[in-house]
């Protein structure tokens, strides 16, 4: 992001800050409780989620040819490769043979050797060994293979399709957002891992806890809150997608600075809140990514968490205290955010109430359920 586009930014939170305000939706909105609850709507959920392209780690987990990385998405286990050319790809991480996980984690190696039976493919996908190879008249060295997803690197992030047949058009995905998200860089910052929260809650509740901060003065009142504004957030769509800008209390110190002298870093977060299941928020030194996933039934999801950092973790100290921001930041996610909204899943399962209400003050929520709701009537 241009420093003009970020100045600019940072004159709408600070006004919304000084005139103690949001931005606003046009009006209220509800949504029906069996949205979070309903198999129906699971499954369509699923399907919605199986035919968009998915961002599944940043560019950077693959730092160069050879290296591969392993991800779990909505269930299933793919290994991403870069070969020698430096492209990426993506296959099933599964053995042609009993179908056990070929390789698991991530590192270097060029080869692949299955844990079972020592089948072995290399980082195209191609089987290239197979032991006692007379008991298996019918396989072909070379051409069978993994099973190949469509992969890419784009924006400095990685992204697949689950449907091998899919063509994967990530710039048509992310539209006007496509040069924002990579001039910030954070796919091609270093990464600290991965944290995973397999949480009793719907995968979009989980997604909704990202998409407003009218929250923060109550749920993280001794966290977030004592640095960040509560329901102040500058915010603007790109088509299914959406940015917010969570104001830091010290953007009214901004009121009697020149603009030219404005550091906006110091003053705000920026999230993105990708179509359909990705958040992304990013601050001067972190780069944190959430991918959400339904899980195995409406009131189960599987959050992955992860942080990149500009900083260089070659340092023990540095690389230390990046994972202590990270593991503060991932804390106050599960221990505030999902560990309040598993007991609102409960009370969506009872049945009491039959819809929930977003406010005006709410336009991010609003947005996403919008966009789930305009992608899933074309499915
Ligand atoms: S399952 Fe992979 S070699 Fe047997
Ligand atoms: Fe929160």
């Amino acid at each position: 992001m241009d420093r003009d586009q970020l100045i600019d930014l940072t004159r709408r939170a600070l006004k919304l800050a000084r005139d103690n305000t949001t931005d606003l939706a046009e009006k209220q909105h509800t949504v029906d409780a069996r949205e979070y609850t309903s198999r129906e709507r699971h499954e369509r959920d699923r399907a919605m989620l199986m035919s968009s392209p998915q961002l599944v780690g940043y560019a950077s987990e693959l730092p160069g040819p050879g290296s591969y990385c392993t991800k779990t998405v909505m269930g299933r286990s793919i290994l991403l490769t870069r070969t020698t050319d430096g492209t990426v790809k993506a296959f099933d991480n599964v053995c042609l043979h009993r179908q056990s996980q070929v390789v698991t984690g991530c590192g270097t190696a060029k080869r692949f050797t299955c844990p079972y039976h020592s089948w072995t493919y290399d980082n195209t996908g191609r089987l290239v060994g197979v032991p006692g190879r007379e008991g298996f008249p019918d396989v072909t060295l070379k051409s069978d293979g993994l099973t190949e997803l469509p992969a890419t690197e784009f924006a400095g992030f990685l992204w697949i399709a689950l449907n091998p047949g899919t063509h994967l058009d990530v710039a048509a995905h992310l539209g006007d957002l496509a040069d924002e998200l990579d001039s910030w860089g954070i796919g091609r910052w270093s990464p600290l891992g991965e944290k995973v929260l397999d949480s009793p809650i719907n995968w979009k509740l989980a997604v909704d806890t990202f998409a407003e901060n009218y929250h923060f003065a109550t749920v993280h009142r001794q966290t977030f809150a004592t640095i960040a504004r509560s329901n102040c957030t500058v915010f603007d769509s790109y088509g299914p997608h959406h940015r917010l800008i969570f104001p830091l209390n010290a953007i009214l110190g901004l009121e009697d600075v020149p603009e030219d002298k404005w550091d906006p870093f110091q003053n705000m977060v920026v999230i993105y809140a990708l179509f359909p299941n990705i958040v992304i928020s990013v601050t001067i030194a972190n780069g944190e990514l959430f991918r959400v996933y339904p899980g195995t039934e409406p009131g189960r999801s599987i959050t992955v968490h992860q942080n990149s950092t500009p900083l260089d973790l070659s340092d023990e100290s540095v690389a230390a205290g990046a994972q202590a921001v990270f593991e503060y930041a991932h804390a106050t996610v599960r221990d505030e955010d999902y560990r309040l909204v598993e007991a609102l899943q409960a009370n969506l399962e009872s049945g009491a109430r039959e819809k929930l209400v977003f406010g005006r003050n709410e336009p991010g929520l609003q947005h996403r359920h919008m966009a789930w709701e305009e992608a899933l009537s074309r499915l």
